[in-house]
């Protein structure tokens, strides 16, 4: 922070008329890099052109052999993702032939601007800024500000680092996604019902009038289109048209029949988790699941 200083000192063994205006000339825009340092708020905008110009750093990234831009500043956006739960950062910055000053603005508001100076360095590490053990305070986007006090023209390396044992204690374990919710389903069931006979046969070529078993509905579940493989322990759900809901399990051949009394039309789902299907169109009496040109060889009720 010897700037002033030094002119101070050359204004006195020299006494150059320039000084007073060189004292007076603020050496850093309108306002004084001094006050800018002091004042702790002051607003970052002027920074904003030169952040677009040269880009952003990450951490584990240097800028080498930077050059000063406008004004003999350089800027750069960082983005801070965690609000600091990664650990705290290192800013270091050094130059062999500038007096470069660090600061960090941030985070960036809605506006798009920086209006709060968050920490700044000058010479803690001989003329070297540094910022040991930063800690960003909320996630988004801050704005690092390497000026050179004297306004000369000059280079400097720039690192940022995260210094890991300054790190908080663990974020909480990541929890174990969990699975998409699935669709309603009936859990498979144990059947202990044989079915009967016939499977995949129409059912009320016989089980009507006469039959001591007239069924309501009847047929046969398959764990495939082409009949091969039967499905036990799925839950077949009937809703007939008053509303009322018939729930049956199907058998260990895949055969399902029902005694209940029902009013047709039947709109009828097949469940065992994680499939479900539910039948387009209702059907109608006898109920018959397996009638010709309906679940016959080849278009056989199945699930999945
Ligand atoms: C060719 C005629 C016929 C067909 C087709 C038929 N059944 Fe039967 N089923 C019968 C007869 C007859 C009985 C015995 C009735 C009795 O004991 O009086 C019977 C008995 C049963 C029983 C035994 C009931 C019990 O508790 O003893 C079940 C279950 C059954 N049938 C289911 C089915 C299913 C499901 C289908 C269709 C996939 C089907 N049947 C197709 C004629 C048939």
């Amino acid at each position: 922070m010897a700037g002033r200083e030094r002119i101070r000192l050359l204004c006195a063994m020299f006494l150059v008329g320039a000084c007073a205006e060189a004292l007076d000339k603020p050496p850093f825009d309108s306002t004084g890099l001094e006050d800018v340092l002091a004042s702790g708020d002051e607003k970052a905008d002027r920074f904003l052109e030169i952040a677009e110009q040269l880009g952003a750093i990450a951490v584990g990234e240097s800028k080498l052999d930077e050059a000063f831009v406008a004004d003999k500043v350089a800027a750069y956006e960082f983005v801070e993702q965690g609000q600091g739960a990664q650990g705290a950062l290192d800013l270091a910055v050094d130059s062999a032939d500038a007096d470069p000053v660090l600061m960090v603005y941030g985070p960036r508001q809605d506006d798009g601007g920086f209006p709060v100076r968050i920490a700044k360095d000058d010479d803690s590490d001989g003329k070297q800024p540094r910022l040991v053990g930063l800690r960003l305070p909320v996630a988004g986007t801050y704005l690092i500000v390497v000026a050179e006090y004297d306004r000369a023209p000059g280079h400097f390396a720039l690192r940022v680092t995260r210094s890991i044992e300054q790190s908080p204690a663990p974020a909480a374990p990541p929890s174990v996604p969990s699975p998409p919710p699935l669709p309603a389903c009936d859990k498979p069931v144990v059947s202990m019902e044989a079915g009967g006979h016939n499977p995949g046969m129409n059912c009320m070529m016989c089980h009507q009038g006469s039959n001591r078993f007239p069924w309501t509905i009847a047929g046969t579940l398959y764990a495939d289109a082409n009949g091969a493989v039967p499905l036990s322990g799925a839950t077949i759900r009937i809703v007939d048209a008053s509303g009322a809901e018939t729930k049956l399990v199907t058998a260990r051949n895949g055969n399902f029949y029902s005694t209940t009394a029902v009013r047709y039309p039947l709109t009828v789902k097949a469940s065992r988790c994680p499939d479900n299907a539910k039948m387009g169109v209702t059907i109608t009496a006898p109920g018959s699941c397996n009638a010709a040109g309906c679940h016959d060889p080849g278009r056989r009720l199945h699930l999945p």
